[in-house]
């Protein structure tokens, strides 16, 4: 883990407010695991504390960030034009373990894909993937990942099942039965604990990928904890201990 001097190659609009920034690094940043984040220094002298990004894609020295402006960091961030400087500190925490299953289960939505995007890469075309938006506007969002057939779900049925990702997911389990899947996740809070609900049963495998504030991104501040069922020590720190975590060792 070091902090990297970088530079912008390029921040696109993909959609409403959904961002693709890459970042020319002055050096190599060494191995990148999928679900492994950056503490982004934003090129704004009003913002001090580093934000968190998952690494969307990393290739020779250039490290590719998606993004959703939701408040003051990242509206300053998608301000950020070519060549402008920035300090990356990265790769920071546990990503996902890939471990031999009959099928991976990709589950995410919305902006949610950013956490997962290098893992699907990496999965090459062992995983089944399932994406939920809002609407058929915003799979600009999924582009490079429609040639792997991804099961779609819209909040208002303009593409694929109308409803939401999960409930397209638990209309499909069967599909899977007899297989040792494991599911792989990363989304709203909300999406997480139903997936738990509809696994509950079988405690299917799940690695879920946790998006908590963060203030220092390596363990130091203790301002990321989340509650586990470990009763030696249930708070864990996401940006140490993970983003990743065993989704039954969650106390959801
Ligand atoms: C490990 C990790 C990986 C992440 N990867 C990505 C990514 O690839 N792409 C992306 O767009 N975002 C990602 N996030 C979330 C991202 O860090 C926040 O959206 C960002 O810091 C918000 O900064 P802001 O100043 O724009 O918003 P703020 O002004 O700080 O907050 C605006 C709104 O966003 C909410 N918010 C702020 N931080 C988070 C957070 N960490 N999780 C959920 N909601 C938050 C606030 O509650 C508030 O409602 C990740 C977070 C973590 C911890
Ligand atoms: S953000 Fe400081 S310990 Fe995790």
């Amino acid at each position: 883990m070091d902090d990297i001097e970088a530079r912008v190659v390029d921040n696109r609009n993909i959609v409403s407010n959904y961002f693709l920034l890459r970042l020319k690094l002055a050096k190599p940043m060494g191995i990148v695991r999928p679900g492994q984040f950056v503490m982004l220094k934003v090129p704004d002298k009003n913002i001090f504390l580093r934000r968190p990004f998952s690494i969307f894609d990393y290739g020779r020295d250039i490290v590719t960030i998606m993004y959703r402006v939701v408040g003051k960091g990242t509206e300053a961030l998608c301000k950020a034009g070519k060549n402008e400087k920035t300090l990356v500190l990265g790769p920071l925490g546990n990503g996902f373990t890939i471990t031999k299953r009959d099928v991976c289960v990709v589950i995410t939505g919305g902006i949610g894909v950013a956490g997962v995007h290098l893992l699907i890469k990496t999965l090459k075309h062992d995983a089944s993937i399932f994406y939920g938006c809002s609407s058929k506007e915003e799979l600009a969002v999924i582009k490079d990942i429609m040639e792997r057939n991804p099961a779609i779900a819209t909040l208002d049925g303009s593409r694929g099942f109308q409803g939401d990702v999960v409930t397209l997911f638990r209309n499909q389990m069967k599909t899977f039965k007899g297989k040792n899947i494991e599911i792989f996740t990363c989304g709203p809070e909300g999406m997480v604990k139903n997936i738990r609900k509809q696994i509950e049963k079988w405690k299917t495998p799940c690695q879920v990928l946790v998006e908590e504030r963060m203030a220092c991104g390596f363990g130091l501040c203790f301002g990321c904890v989340v509650k586990t069922i470990d009763e030696k020590e249930p708070y864990k720190r996401a940006c140490k201990e993970g983003p990743v975590f065993d989704l039954w060792q969650l106390s959801l």
